[in-house]
């Protein structure tokens, strides 16, 4: 945890921005995995962790504004809960820690709020994201699940933001710590990816990293031989000589910061000519991305610059005709890059995801719904102290190109015959996090090989 003072600070800026009103934190609860008993790893919620620090199941919180109160809700452990579960700090001692001094049993949260309702206050909460914590909502503000997100507190959300969206001194450094971690993740893949290895071997070793450290993943492993499946999470598959390995994997720290990062190498020891030649123009649109990185450049127009250099580099190959900008501006180039340059990152690895997009990444302006765009996660101005990755990516996706090609879809900027000789190329991605600095950016954490040069060095040491 940090000092006290640091959560007193956080919660009296919140206080500040709001003004008026009752604001309510729901802490996470433990959550049955196949049986109540069975539980997945606790996480705390982030927006918990970060104004009341207490990394305990079964909490809640309220920041009276009105009534100048902070109150912990939570019940000591049962003799039970210690004989199966050992003990933990009290009620008490949790809250003070972060400079709280009123704690009542849980019970009273219900009542609270009713009074509270009773008074006329505005009772202000976040969007949920578990069912638990829908029901609670139900029981306690009687707000039915399918109305709580739309009857959730849009000021709360913005105040949060606004405070989360900078990161502190104190906060960078756990960043880098879990960032550190993330890169002795991938040197381990790289170390350890050869023909004939599963790609669960190499997901079980870079978790074991994750938690040598003292922390945990901060997200599922992405460890495979189709990278151009965004988000795959099998890992059933054996590499083969000649294929790619993709691995996007990142540690949470045990303050539960988190790092993103991914890697793409060669099973071989060496990249094939066409995928060394695909993994420099990623490379290109990378380092392109990451020298335009500096405060009040909106990051969508650095989206715009990674994806005109792919769009450029599908030029040089012969599947993208007509002008790379205008390919890149239409949308076109979503065929080899569907998803976004990137998204914040911090105690959350997408942070504050829940909170909405639109005012994460948009700063409340709207979002494209267009195919790629839409899944442009971080467009707004950059400002000092911003955290995000920077993770451009080249994927051919067979069921994609066809549905595209049978749709006739921008047929003035792809040369879809050419297409079908890559259908079987697989995925490349370049992950890194960032930090925008007064004058510019800093790359976060040790170096990670990135270049082909440098994997390729890393893969014959
Ligand atoms: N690890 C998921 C992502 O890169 O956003
Ligand atoms: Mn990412
Ligand atoms: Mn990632």
């Amino acid at each position: 945890m940090f000092a006290k003072e640091t959560y007193i600070h956080r919660r009296q800026q919140l206080k500040e921005t709001l003004k008026s009103g009752l604001l309510l934190f729901l802490g996470n609860n433990e959550c049955g995995m196949n049986y109540a008993d069975n539980t997945y790893h606790f996480r705390q919620d982030s927006t918990f962790l970060y104004f009341f620090g207490s990394d305990y199941a079964g909490l809640a919180a309220v920041i009276d504004i009105d009534e100048n109160r902070e109150i912990i809700f939570g019940d000591e452990l049962t003799i039970d809960d210690i004989v199966w579960m050992g003990t933990q700090p009290t009620i008490s001692e949790k809250s003070e820690r972060v400079g709280i001094s009123e704690t009542l049993p849980m019970k009273e949260l219900r009542n609270y709020l009713e009074r509270a309702a009773a008074k006329g206050q505005s009772i202000h909460y976040l969007p949920p994201y578990r069912g638990d914590h829908k029901l609670w909502l139900q029981e306690l503000l009687g707000i039915h699940p399918t109305e709580q997100a739309a009857k959730s507190s849009v000021p709360l959300i913005r105040a949060i933001v606004e405070q989360r969206s900078y990161k502190s001194a104190e906060e960078i450094a756990q960043i880098e710590e879990a960032v550190n971690t993330s890169v002795e993740m991938h040197v381990t893949a790289m170390r350890m990816a050869r023909p004939g290895i599963k790609e669960s071997e190499i997901a079980a070793a870079v978790t074991e990293v994750a938690m040598r450290n003292g922390g945990n993943l901060s997200f599922p492993v992405i460890a495979t031989i189709n990278g151009q499946t965004l988000h795959n999470h099998c890992h059933s598959n054996v590499l083969k000589e000649g294929q790619l390995f993709l691995l996007d994997a990142g540690a949470e720290n045990g303050m539960h910061y988190a790092g993103d990062l991914t890697s793409t190498m060669p099973v071989s020891t060496q990249f094939t000519e066409r995928q060394k030649i695909v993994y420099d123009i990623n490379h290109r649109a990378y380092t392109a991305a990451v020298n335009a990185l500096k405060p009040g450049v909106p990051f969508r127009d650095v989206h715009m610059i990674a994806v005109t250099e792919i769009a450029k580099g599908m030029k040089e190959l012969g599947l993208l005709k007509g002008d790379p900008a205008e390919a890149a501006r239409v949308g076109a180039y979503a065929l080899f890059m569907p998803c976004g340059l990137g998204h914040m990152m911090g105690l959350d690895v997408h942070d504050m995801e829940n909170l909405g997009e639109v005012w994460v990444g948009y700063d409340g302006q709207p979002k494209s719904t267009q195919f790629g765009f839409k899944s442009l996660r971080l467009a707004r101005k950059l400002e000092p102290g911003f955290v995000f990755t920077v993770e451009p990516g080249i994927y051919f996706i067979p069921e994609l190109i066809d549905k595209w090609r049978a749709e006739k879809m921008f047929t003035d900027f792809i040369c879809y015959d050419k297409l079908d000789a890559w259908k079987d190329f697989g995925g490349i991605r370049n992950e890194e996090d960032y930090l925008i600095t007064a004058d510019g950016a800093r790359r976060l954490g040790n170096h990670k090989p990135s270049s082909a040069e440098e994997i390729e060095a890393e893969r014959n040491r």
